[in-house]
């Protein structure tokens, strides 16, 4: 089993879109091992987005990504990282495939509404930027295990 780090971006978080987005996340059968409403500070901004310090648009997306709460979450299932950024879609949502959440939920690419990582080793430093490794949730016993637990006394 893989994981990655996804964010639904303050575009969505403002629209009211967090459950509808989190919705096509569970449909898929993906787990979320770990969430967090977060306010992103310059400080962690930098960190998440260092591949893209210096670029022309860095400065929108520092202002854009600080400017209200994200939903921070660690996704898991088979193949989480590249399945998740089909989920997406591409970046500009005008050039998403159809069906996918920034095509069906954003218009522009500097308010695509959600991040995921993309590689598994980007996976691994954003979950640490995030996420303490007790923050994510390991012990999943089912209702039948708990139930059967509680014939057995
Ligand atoms: P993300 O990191 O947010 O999942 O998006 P991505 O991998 O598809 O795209 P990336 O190249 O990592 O860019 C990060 C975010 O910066 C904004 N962007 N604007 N105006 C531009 O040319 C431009 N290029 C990128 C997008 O919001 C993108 O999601
Ligand atoms: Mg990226």
């Amino acid at each position: 089993m893989e994981r990655t780090f996804i964010a639904i971006k303050p575009d969505a978080v403002q629209r009211g879109l967090i459950g509808k987005i989190i919705t096509r996340i569970e449909d898929k059968g993906f787990k979320i091992a770990g969430l967090k409403m977060i306010q992103v500070t310059e400080e962690i901004a930098a960190k998440h987005y260092a591949e893209h310090i210096g670029k022309p648009f860095y400065p929108d997306l520092v202002k854009f990504i600080t400017s209200s709460p994200i939903i921070a979450m660690v996704v898991e299932g088979e193949n989480a990282v590249a399945a998740m950024r089909q989920l997406m879609g591409k970046t500009n949502p005008a050039n998403a495939e159809a069906g996918s959440i920034r095509a069906d939920f954003s218009q522009e690419m500097s308010y695509n509404s959600i991040h995921g990582s993309d590689g598994p080793e980007s996976a691994e430093r954003e979950i640490a930027i995030y996420f303490k490794p007790e923050e994510l949730c390991e012990k999943w016993q089912t209702m039948s295990e708990i139930m059967k637990a509680r014939l057995e006394g």
